[in-house]
Parts: structure tokens; C-alpha cells; sequence
């Protein structure tokens, strides 16, 4: 039986992609301003002044320009030019960071071969700034076709410039991990952040945070520098303590988290030696990011109502 935090995360999930509420919610003063706990701004400059606070603290980011509903191939050269436009900035201003990108964001929905050639533009770009294209996961409709490119892209131009994402909620992720450690693909560890049926992803928690554990061992003894996604200090500690058994330096991955959330776990981190990455998100298309991080946590609605009833 689902609770009461099962219903209010779908319901959230749920208002995440309706559309039409997009533009009214980003017009609203008080969901704005909370929302600028979790995204850096609206502008690139914006970002590169919140990653270099992050850098002077001795933690490195991952941008992530903001934008999952392209719908025309314009839009995709749009997304495309603001990525190159961040790798540039990357390069010129000596920032330690990469960057996120969302195959969405390239056309994936509309046109799959689009998508691929969106994507292979970043990563040329990334791979002449001597950068490094993160893929982020989406919707389980798109797994398959997102691992597809990422292959294809690490098969061009190598494990240095382009990495996947999996999540632990998925059932096919340990497999898919397996697969892609074999490969030496670079892979961020996540639980999953969206709407999945019980066909393809795991109902109870309990679950998907075994299903990390596992995952998190298949990556961390596969000699290969991979991404452990996770604010949960249950995930966190138990990845210290494998690494440890294991023999593994502290540089042998890194830990990754979300702007705005357990700063003081990232810190800590840092320093203890770990290398820690903050993913950095910026730009106008907030809101189902925003609500995507509002559903990971029940008190973050309770916050958003006080806001609102304030406002
Ligand atoms: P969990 O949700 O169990 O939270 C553990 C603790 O962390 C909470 O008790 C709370 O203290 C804190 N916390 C977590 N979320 C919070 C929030 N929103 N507000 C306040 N506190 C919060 N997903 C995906 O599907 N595809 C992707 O590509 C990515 N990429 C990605 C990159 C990085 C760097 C991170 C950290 C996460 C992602 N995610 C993602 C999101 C991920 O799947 C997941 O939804 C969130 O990280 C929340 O899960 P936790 O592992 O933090 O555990």
C-alpha cells in the first residue's frame, strides 16, 4: 500500500510534466525564490559565479543547462549552442567543471539520429577543451536509446570525454552496469528521480537502496573512474567503507551532489579527500527540475505551502 510520501512524490511527479503549468509556476515570486535553492540562476554567468564559490571550497560542479522540453530541431541547435557556449566559458575562465546534458535536450523524443548528432557536436567540443559530456538519465522509455548514443559516443571519441548515467530504481540497472564496465564507460550512480511503473523499476525504497549497494560495489571494483550520486549518508558510508576494504584510494571515484542540498556532507567530504562534484543547474526551464527535488522530500512541500501561503 502506497503512503502518504508515496502519494504526495507521484502527485508532485505528476505536476512535474504538465506543461501548461510550466509558465505560470515560473512567474510566481515565492516558488522562484525557492526554487533558487537548487538552481544557480537563470543566466550561464550566474552558474560560473556559483561554481566558482563551489571551486574556492574545493568542490568541483557539473553544469547542467535547464531545458527538457525541446520540441522542434531549432530548439535542439539552441541547446547545442549554449553548450558549446559553456564548454568555451569552462575552458577560458579555468573553472573545474564539466557538463550534464539531457538527450531530451537534443531531440530524442522527436528524432533519435538528431539526438545523436546533437550530442556528438557537444562531445567534440567537450573532447577539443579536453572536458568530459556527462549524459544524464531520463524517463525508462528512453533508457535503452540513451545507452545506445552514450556507446556510440564513448566508442568515437573514449571513456575521458563521455560518460552514462544509471539509477538504482531501474531492475534492468545491474546488468546494465555489468555491460558498461566491461566497455570501461564511465557511469554516475543515482537512485532515479522519476515516475516508473513496478514492471521496470523497484516500488519499495528498501529496494532501491539495496539495489545502489550492489551497483555501487560492481563500479567501484571495476577499475574504472565512476560517480556516486547521493546525498543518502547510508549510501555514502557504505561506498566509504567498501573502498576502503577494497584497498581503493580516495581518488578512485568521486562522490556527486545536487546545488543546494546536505552542503555540509559535501564539504565534509572534500575534506576528508574525496573528490566531490556538485551538479549545477541554471536556466529559465526550472520547474521540473525543481519539482523533481521537491518530490525526493515530503518537508520540501511543507516549505513550499508556507512559502506560498506567506506570499
Ligand atoms: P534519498 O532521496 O533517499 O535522500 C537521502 C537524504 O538526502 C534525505 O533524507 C535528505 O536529507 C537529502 N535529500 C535528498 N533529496 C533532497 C531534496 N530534494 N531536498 C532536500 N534534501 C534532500 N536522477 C535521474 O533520474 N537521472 C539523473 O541523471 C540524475 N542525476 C543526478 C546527479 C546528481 C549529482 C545527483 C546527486 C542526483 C541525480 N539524480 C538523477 C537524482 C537522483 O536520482 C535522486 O532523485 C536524488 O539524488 C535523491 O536521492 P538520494 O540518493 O539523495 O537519496
Amino acid at each position: 500500500t502506497p503512503t502518504p510520501t508515496d502519494l504526495s512524490r507521484s502527485a508532485l511527479l505528476f505536476l512535474s510534466r504538465q506543461e501548461g503549468l510550466k509558465s505560470a509556476a515560473t512567474r510566481l515570486a515565492p516558488l522562484r525564490e525557492m526554487a533558487s535553492r537548487f538552481i544557480a540562476g537563470e543566466k550561464l554567468e550566474d552558474a560560473v559565479e556559483a561554481v566558482k564559490a563551489l571551486n574556492a571550497q574545493g568542490l568541483m560542479a557539473s553544469f547542467d543547462h535547464l531545458n527538457e522540453a525541446v520540441r522542434t530541431p531549432e530548439e535542439t541547435r539552441d541547446e547545442v549552442r549554449e553548450y558549446r557556449r559553456l564548454l568555451a566559458r569552462i575552458d577560458a575562465q579555468g573553472v573545474r567543471a564539466n557538463v550534464s546534458l539531457k538527450l531530451t535536450q537534443c531531440g530524442l523524443m522527436f528524432d533519435p539520429a538528431l539526438a545523436l548528432a546533437n550530442a556528438r557536436t557537444v562531445v567534440a567540443e567537450a573532447t577539443a577543451r579536453q572536458s568530459f559530456v556527462r549524459v544524464d538519465m531520463e524517463q525508462s522509455e528512453v533508457t535503452q536509446a540513451t545507452l545506445d548514443i552514450v556507446g556510440a559516443l564513448h566508442a568515437e571519441f573514449g571513456e575521458a570525454r563521455v560518460g552514462a548515467v544509471l539509477q538504482s530504481y531501474l531492475r534492468r540497472t545491474e546488468a546494465d552496469a555489468k555491460a558498461l564496465c566491461a566497455r570501461r564507460v564511465r557511469i554516475r550512480l543515482c537512485k532515479g528521480a522519476y515516475l516508473e511503473g513496478p514492471r521496470v523499476a523497484f516500488p519499495d525504497k528498501r529496494d532501491v537502496d539495496a539495489n545502489f549497494i550492489r551497483v555501487m560495489r560492481v563500479l567501484l571494483d571495476s577499475g574504472v573512474y565512476h560517480g556516486i550520486a547521493t546525498h543518502d549518508e547510508r549510501m555514502v558510508d557504505a561506498t566509504v567503507e567498501y573502498a576502503a576494504r577494497q584497498h581503493l584510494p580516495k581518488g578512485a571515484f568521486e562522490f556527486q551532489m545536487l546545488y543546494g542540498i546536505r552542503r555540509d556532507l559535501q564539504l565534509r567530504l572534500a575534506g576528508e579527500g574525496f573528490p566531490v562534484r556538485i551538479y549545477v543547474p541554471y536556466g529559465r526551464s526550472w520547474y521540473p527540475y525543481f519539482m523533481r527535488r521537491l518530490a525526493e522530500r515530503p518537508a520540501n512541500l511543507w516549505f513550499v505551502m508556507k512559502n506560498l501561503l506567506k506570499g
